[in-house]
């Protein structure tokens, strides 16, 4: 019986689709409620590996009801085409609700986020270029489309004539590019509305009441909380809100219906796209650990910035998240590492500082303070409790515990579902 919030506490990428898999065991309901399709989540299934991008990961399970809520951005084809690959691989995907006020990713705003990028030359913010930045600037701009628009002919022609004429003058004469037509893109995205009818809901109604009968209610955060629009490392962010907060305002419920928040982190750090990342390794150990955790993007398939776990970082996630753990995962990919580092804290021109800085500038001068502990060298994949690990790694996971100030509640050793050491129930 409860409303359990799942973010990622650093850039992305630590294995959020993995745990929610994991906990979804357990779950009734699974709500997406933030990001887009710049998200890729991988769940690992009996060998099977599968990639999701909009899709809560609470899918491969035939019970669990899945939601895509208001505050995610959709690409309706994006969209279509991963229930097609869901269903051909035989998963049942008519579980799936999809709010009727979550915004469309309409094809001018990935054209502009390209053009963007471009524009910005060596300023560029390393985006997945699949117009999320574009599509919320709309929804606050008030020019979105939104998936109910889809469903209603006339609603769709005014709000999309209205939107395509602005679109279309900056294109051509911001960007010397060809305008979009009207007609082509009005047929096309009825068409979509035809094709996600079935699954088009007030998505606040069902999640409110699967928490009011008890159900047990996952909320799958996308991105981390360093990529917060506000929270995170500004303007190398993404343009939603990763942390727990964005929780209730992307699916439509009141904060007090959240009973309990958890991070998930690598039990290093990565990145990918451009911007401050402290503790990052420019090095050949760099080079190794992202070869050994195989650390290329789900959605881009860009290499991963790979860096030593970063305390400062995860203390940042634990207040702005107000989380009561963290599900530590990959700790298998540090096997055989002589010695591991943890930075504690950054020297900077004003000294030393034990919170992440608010200013780029401060950021800037940052170096890490590390502490270093021992490694291990058995191979840890196989362990299934905590007492299997060597003492090195348990005494890893009980300094991060120290130093963050929350416990280590899941220990993730692997990709697949068993490959998970579970100290304190979640739920
Ligand atoms: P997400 O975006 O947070 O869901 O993470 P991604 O799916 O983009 O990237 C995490 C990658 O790590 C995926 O390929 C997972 O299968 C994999 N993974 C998750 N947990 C573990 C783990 O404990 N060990 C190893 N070796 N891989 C893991
Ligand atoms: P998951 O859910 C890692 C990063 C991009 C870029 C910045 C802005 O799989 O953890 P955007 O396309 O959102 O405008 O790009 O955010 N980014 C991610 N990095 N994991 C993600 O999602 C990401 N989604 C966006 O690389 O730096
Ligand atoms: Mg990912």
């Amino acid at each position: 019986m409860a409303a359990i919030v799942i973010v990622g506490a650093q850039w992305g990428d630590e294995g959020k689709g993995k745990v929610i898999d994991f906990l979804a065991q357990q779950a009734d309901m699974v709500v997406r409620h933030q990001g887009g399709n710049n998200a890729g989540h991988t769940v690992v299934v009996n060998d099977q590996e599968f990639k999701l991008h909009l899709v809560p990961s609470g899918i491969l399970y035939p019970n669990t009801l899945c939601v895509i809520a208001n505050g995610v951005v959709i690409d309706p084809a994006v969209l279509l085409e991963e229930l097609h690959y869901l269903q051909s691989r035989g998963v049942d995907v008519s579980r799936l609700k999809i709010s009727s006020k979550a915004h469309v990713v309409m094809p001018y705003h990935t054209q502009l986020d390209a053009l963007n990028e471009n524009h910005r030359g060596d300023q560029k913010l390393g985006t997945t270029l699949r117009g999320i930045g574009p599509a919320y600037m709309d929804k606050a701009a008030r020019i979105g489309i939104r998936i109910a628009d889809l469903l209603h002919p006339e609603e769709l022609r005014e709000r999309l004539s209205r939107a395509l004429e602005e679109k279309n003058r900056v294109l051509t004469r911001a960007y010397g590019a060809e305008p979009l037509d009207f007609d082509a893109l009005y047929e096309r995205f009825l068409g979509y509305g035809d094709a996600l009818r079935p699954y088009v809901a007030d998505t606040s109604i069902i999640i409110n009441e699967a928490i009011d009968r008890g159900d047990r209610v996952l909320f799958e955060g996308a991105q981390g909380t360093m990529l917060d629009i506000d929270h995170g490392t500004y303007p190398y962010v993404t343009s939603s809100h990763p942390s727990a907060g964005g929780a209730a305002i992307g699916a439509g419920i009141g904060p007090t219906k959240i009973n309990r928040v958890y991070g998930v982190a690598k039990a290093y750090t990565t990145r990918v796209g451009d911007g401050p990342f402290p503790t990052e390794l420019r090095d050949s150990l760099g080079d190794s650990i992202r070869e050994r955790g195989q650390e290329y993007g789900t959605t881009t398939g860009r290499p991963r910035r790979v860096g030593w776990l970063d305390a400062v970082v995860l203390r940042h996630s634990v207040r702005i998240n107000g989380l009561a753990g963290l599900a530590l995962t990959r700790l298998d990919v540090l096997d055989g590492l002589p010695a591991l580092n943890i930075a504690t804290a950054y020297r900077c021109r004003e000294g030393e500082i034990k919170e992440f800085p608010d200013t780029a500038s401060v950021l800037r001068t940052a170096e890490p303070v590390y502490e270093t502990l021992p490694g291990w060298d058995t191979p840890i994949g196989q362990a299934r409790h905590l007492r299997d690990l060597p003492d090195n790694a348990r005494r890893y996971i009980e300094r991060i515990e120290e130093l963050v100030g929350v416990p280590v509640v899941l220990v993730s050793v692997g990709r697949e579902r068993a490959s998970t050491i579970v100290r304190a129930e979640m739920f």
